[in-house]
């Protein structure tokens, strides 16, 4: 068995993700913590000094690695999916799942989250919200991929991890 989550940046993939393996006692794999162990580098620091392009490379590279492990529950970058063969990858390996939250949901968590994120770097209020508005609209395409959709819009926040997993585990079940 392997799950991996996919969404948008702020969808709460890490989060759930997380929650979901502990539940099920399984390991959980963050692509962008083992990139970071991998390399010795934080995302910040390898997008500044190989540019998005070299991070897509790395991130497609550590993807294939990751998604080999079985038995684990697993988030992806927001724009792993986007890029190469890397959804119909993995489709191919994993009972996929998309967490799907509107723009204003992300917004919410973006405008407040701690991790340093370089797409959005220095943007704020009305130029962050059209940025995650244009780059969603650009991404669902490959989201919708997924072999299944779970809504977090509507959740509050604090059951939300909770509904989330508890939803998941309907919705693959397991
Ligand atoms: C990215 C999302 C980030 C990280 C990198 C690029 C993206 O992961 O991989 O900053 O292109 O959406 P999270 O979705 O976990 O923030």
């Amino acid at each position: 068995m392997r799950i991996i989550l996919i969404g948008y940046m702020g969808s709460g993939k890490t989060t759930v993700g997380r929650a979901l393996a502990r539940e099920l006692g399984v390991p959980f794999y963050d692509l962008d913590w083992y990139i970071e162990s991998r390399m010795r580098k934080k995302v910040p620091e390898i997008f500044a000094e190989k540019g998005e392009e070299g991070f897509r490379k790395i991130e497609h590279n550590m993807l294939h690695e990751v998604a080999e492990f079985e038995n684990v529950v697993m988030s992806c970058g927001g724009g792993t999916p986007c890029f190469f063969d890397n959804m119909d990858y993995m489709n191919q390996q994993a009972m996929t799942v998309y967490l799907k939250a509107d723009v204003d949901v992300l917004y919410d968590h973006l405008r407040m989250g701690r991790t340093e994120r370089p797409l959005i770097k220095g943007k704020q209020s009305e130029e962050l919200r059209a940025f995650i508005a244009e780059q969603l609209a650009q991404r669902e395409a490959f989201y919708k991929k997924a072999k299944y959709t779970l809504d977090v819009s509507l959740m509050e926040n604090y059951e939300k991890i909770h509904i989330s997993v508890e939803s998941l585990r309907k919705l693959l079940g397991i």
